[in-house]
């Protein structure tokens, strides 16, 4: 769905008012942190919220959160639970869906799958990850889910398409059916996630593009683009820098211009993201934190400013700053 130019911040609202909302962007771009955030404050909105993994073996969200997200949602805080939906036990869940009989006849029914799917079934692991997200929208108000980084999680989406060009009829078409419904609806949302830097404008540019020419049907209202440093410096303050630097300074003097200096090239880093992101889709900026907070700690302080900027009215759960 093509989306306007704006250059208007984008409306942050629209991640609360999602039932899915898929995360995705380049690695260590903030993706698990983000969708901890969103979900913490979509929880203290009143919204019963899942923070789920695809099958990720090295889980961030247990440093987050303090639990190892397992198949089964577990809570870890009112109205927030966490999971990471592993794919064998997707499979037996979407068996027991499909032929609802005993345990025997689903081992059976199971081992003879696994061979057609992975003999037969580009994507089936898949497949089956993704069913999983649409039975979970079933039982929360928001399933937020944290993908692999964007070349993956774009493959990943895409297998429903191929699904259904390979499958006519049968229980696999009618899966990717499923799938491609979730995909579909208006509350079904695809985020990037950003860093103003170069090589991640270009990878999310590109993502974009992927995702709109092979899901056209899935959402992508808006990136959020982390680390940013919006605009503070004004034109007199920049001009005294130019001033200063060229003259005699003292120690104290010179440590302060750099600092503006460095605070200057962080600002142009994010007007440069902006101005290219801003042209083919709205952007929310998220604020770059201190180094050395704990991740649990970046995540409250994300929860915060994602509060301010949805003006949602919260109550906030935890150790969350001003
Ligand atoms: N706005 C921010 N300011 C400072 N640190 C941040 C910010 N956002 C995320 N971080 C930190 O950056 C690191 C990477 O974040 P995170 O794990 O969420 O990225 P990711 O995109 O999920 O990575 P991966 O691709 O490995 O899954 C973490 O240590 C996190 O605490
Ligand atoms: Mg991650």
């Amino acid at each position: 769905m093509a989306d306007q130019p704006s250059e208007l911040p984008a409306d942050t609202s629209v991640l609360f008012r999602s039932r899915v909302l898929f995360l995705t962007g380049k690695g260590g771009t903030g993706k698990t942190t983000l969708a901890a955030a969103i979900g913490r404050l979509a929880a203290s909105q009143g919204r019963r919220t899942l923070v789920c993994e695809l099958d990720n073996q090295r889980s961030s969200l247990t440093a987050i959160f303090g639990k190892t997200p397992t198949y089964q949602p577990t809570s870890v805080a009112p109205g927030l639970s966490v999971a990471n939906i592993e794919w064998m036990p997707a499979l037996d869940d979407w068996l027991a869906d499909l032929v609802g009989a005993g345990r025997i006849v689903r081992m059976i029914m199971k081992n003879r799958m696994i061979s057609i799917f992975l003999e037969a079934t580009p994507g089936a692991r898949d497949l089956m990850l993704l069913h999983r997200v649409v039975k979970l929208a079933e039982q929360f108000d928001l399933v937020i889910v944290d993908m692999p980084a964007s070349g993956n999680a774009v493959g990943m989406l895409s297998v429903v398409g191929t699904s259904r060009r390979l499958f006519d009829a049968g229980p696999i078409r009618r899966c990717a059916e499923e799938i491609d419904a979730m995909f579909a609806r208006a509350d079904t949302n695809l985020v990037l996630v950003g860093l103003p830097e170069e090589m991640v404008v270009n990878e999310t540019v590109e993502t974009r593009g992927r995702v709109t020419a092979e899901l056209p049907r899935l959402h992508q209202p808006l990136v959020l683009l982390n680390r940013a440093t919006p605009a503070t410096l004004s034109d007199g303050e920049r001009a005294l820098l130019d001033q200063l630097e060229g003259g005699e300074l003292g120690v104290e003097a010179r440590e302060l211009v750099d600092a503006g200096r460095w605070e200057e090239r962080l600002e142009s880093a994010t007007a440069e993201a902006l101005g290219r992101l801003r042209a083919v889709v709205p952007v929310a900026l998220l604020p770059v934190l201190a180094r050395g907070e704990g991740a649990a700690r970046v995540v409250g302080q994300l929860t915060a400013a994602l509060a301010r900027q949805s003006r949602a009215k919260v109550d906030l759960v935890g150790d969350v700053p001003g």
